[in-house]
């Protein structure tokens, strides 16, 4: 459990430099990350590198014990080289090409970009691989951020078409596949094929989805440029990229095989995340300066998923920030469980960003540890307390890694474009649906792993698979050697990997071990709200509904007020055939919890548990006290059973 900062040397004066380390040392910091925006300070004119600023930089850190990220500067491509290259300004949907002036400015598919990538990349890691402080290197910057991938470039273009012909090898089997018979839409050549942008109406489903999973396929392979250089040239270090939190634009599982990154970090800003999101606008009032109790949780466990299991943030809210609709102050105590919350779900580092508000630019408005003159601002305080809790506490310092979790959630990113690219009705979005049912299994005190569907799920006592439009024969052989409980949502195999419905219509392969055929699917506006209970549990279908047909011996376990079925089950699969009000998912879960020999516990709102290494983590979220379910006999760690609104206990099971 340690604490990080991320900094930025080249906007202060040197003469700071050794101060601010010696201030974050003493605050309990031990990485500080640097250097991801500062090329043009790194290379002012082409070919022409001005190392000494760094240099000292790195020796000012270093020389106070702190370790260093080295971030890649690649995400902030300097003014002589756009100058130089105008073509590595990417193209927007609408065919425009963003300007200079900001950041995230290049077309991921240029090879000029990637070029010139590599030689900066190389450039510094040559100078820096084995500097023994620096024990990490973050290459670019949230990749995809500000709606920068997808690139409509010629670039793009070039590179799709040779990506098509390997998957496709005849465009015969292309047209076939697309269904181009469809609207006359039938390509004569590879080189015929254009980009899915400026169509008068929907483009073909199946050409937007293979450019989807293109551009993913891009956002690795240019990031696997940077990788490759850095295992040459810094061979001890750990390699990693810091991603977004929500954020579905390229398959995290694929990118993280590819570049066999060590550490999956990731960005995390709950309060302006909470206000971004789909979340029910009583739900954001409620959180708006706590964050939701489930947005930095869910991607904490998506993280750890993702790769070989290690995880850290990278940035961590320190106060308000500058980019949502609106940027309250955090509730008192929250900078310093947010630190918490994310070590209970197995984070190596949390590091805030920023150390030091920025007075000029376009952050000035964005807190950090310290206000503009250096005085340590509330969230510093608080991370000053944090650093000397975890300090003083054995049991805290020397916390094992989390365990396996015995509920797994799939989360698959082709899902989430499948079901963008088709939604059917504008309320649909798989993702937070996805969060829906986390956070019912987190509201039943269960601790959960976000898995790929390829993931091997035979450890598991309860697999939740909020929806997955693709089921593949792989699945369907791991259910059916599986006596764990299995819960899929709506839309599940809705789809064939080419974008069709499937031949025996939905869920297509998941009939074998669930005989059910769905008919007709309908979303649902606002005022269309099929009621129905579960459980005693009363509530509605929401966005989404399904007339589904049972077959076999698949039994219906409650229906709609028309009768169509709503909850189906067959051995130990159940089959969900609508989006259910939040309380009806829950109630879901909670039965098939209980089949899987699960003990759950519905939580009082706003407070969450989580367990790592023994111990049990208890967050309150909420504004009132709350009463922690923590056996009589169990010790405290940290803090007691009364919980005060943005607090954290800690206890040992006795
Ligand atoms: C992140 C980004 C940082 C900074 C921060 C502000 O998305 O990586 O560079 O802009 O947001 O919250």
């Amino acid at each position: 459990m340690q604490l990080g900062v991320c900094y930025y040397p080249e906007q202060w004066p040197r003469t700071m430099w050794a101060d601010d380390a010696q201030r974050m040392v003493e605050l309990g910091i031990t990485h500080v990350r640097i250097a991801e925006f500062a090329w043009s300070r790194m290379e002012p004119r082409a070919g022409e590198f001005a190392w000494q600023w760094l240099d000292e930089a790195v020796e000012a850190l270093a020389n106070a014990g702190l370790k260093l990220v080295l971030g890649t500067p690649t995400a902030s491509p300097p003014k002589w080289l756009v100058d130089a290259y105008p073509d590595v300004l990417p193209v927007r949907h609408d065919g425009t090409r963003w300007n200079f002036g900001s950041r995230r400015h290049y077309d991921i598919s240029s090879n000029t970009y990637r070029r010139e990538c590599v030689r900066i990349v190389a450039a510094m890691a040559q100078r820096y691989g084995r500097h023994p402080s620096i024990v990490a290197w973050q290459t670019d910057n949230e990749l995809g951020c500000h709606d920068t991938v997808p690139s409509y470039s010629d670039a793009a273009l070039k590179r799709f078409h040779a990506w098509l012909r390997q998957r496709y090898e005849t465009v015969d089997a292309l047209n076939d596949a697309w269904g181009n018979v469809f609207w006359s839409m039938e390509y004569p050549s590879f080189d015929a094929i254009g980009l899915p942008n400026l169509t008068p109406t929907d483009a073909n489903p199946s050409h937007l989805l293979d450019f989807r999973r293109f551009m993913s396929d891009e956002v690795a392979s240019f990031h696997r440029e940077q990788i490759d250089v850095l295992r040459e040239h810094a061979p001890n270090a750990d390699l990693l990229h810091n991603f977004m939190g929500f954020f579905t634009t390229f398959d995290h599982y694929r990118f993280a095989a590819d570049n066999a990154i060590d550490v999956a970090a990731w960005d995390s800003y709950p309060i302006a995340r909470t206000e971004t999101i789909a979340l029910p606008d009583e739900q954001k009032a409620r959180f708006a300066r706590t964050g939701h109790p489930d947005v930095s949780a869910f991607d904490h466990d998506r993280y750890r998923g993702v790769g070989a299991g290690r995880f850290w943030v990278m940035e961590q809210q320190a106060g308000p920030v500058n980019w949502a609709s609106w940027n309250p102050v955090p509730a008192q105590g929250m900078v310093r469980l947010w630190a918490y919350e994310a070590f209970a779900h197995g984070a190596e580092l949390v590091s805030y960003f920023r150390w030091r508000q920025c007075p000029y630019a376009q952050e000035q408005m964005h807190s950090g540890l310290n206000l503009p003159n250096s005085e340590l601002s509330p969230g510093g305080l608080e991370v000053r307390q944090a650093a000397r809790e975890i300090a003083n506490s054995t049991a805290l310092s020397t916390l094992a890694a989390p365990a396996r979790s015995a509920v797994a959630l799939v989360f698959d990113y082709e899902t989430q474009w499948m079901f963008e690219i088709q939604r059917h009705g504008k309320s649909f979005d798989y993702q937070t649906l996805a969060f829906d049912y986390y956070a019912s299994l987190r509201e039943l005190g269960l601790d959960v792993d976000i898995v790929s569907s390829r993931a091997d799920l035979s450890a598991y006592r309860l697999v939740v698979v909020p929806s997955l439009a693709v089921i593949d024969d792989a699945l369907v052989a791991q259910i059916s050697r599986s006596t764990a409980q299995w819960v899929f949502g709506p839309r599940s195999g809705s789809k064939t990997s080419t974008f069709a419905i499937p031949g025996n219509l939905p869920p297509g392969a998941l009939q074998r071990v669930l005989p059910i055929q769905v008919l007709e699917v309908e979303t649902l506006r606002p005022t269309l709200t099929p009621a129905l209970a579960i459980d005693d549990m009363q509530g509605s279908a929401l966005h989404w509904r399904e007339h589904v047909r049972a077959n076999g011996e698949t039994r219906v376990a409650a229906r709609f007020d028309d009768a169509w079925p709503a909850l189906l089950m067959h051995g130990n699969v159940r089959y969900v055939a609508g989006w259910l009000s939040h309380e009806l998912h829950r109630t879901v879960l909670r039965q098939a919890a209980r089949d899987a020999r699960l003990d759950t516990q519905l939580l009082v709102d706003g407070l969450r548990i989580r367990r790592r290494g023994g111990l049990t983590f208890a967050f309150n979220f909420s504004a009132q006290p709350v009463q922690v379910p923590a056996p009589a006999k169990a010790t405290f760690v940290l803090g007691e059973p009364r919980l005060k609104s943005g607090d954290v206990c800690v206890w040992q099971d006795a």
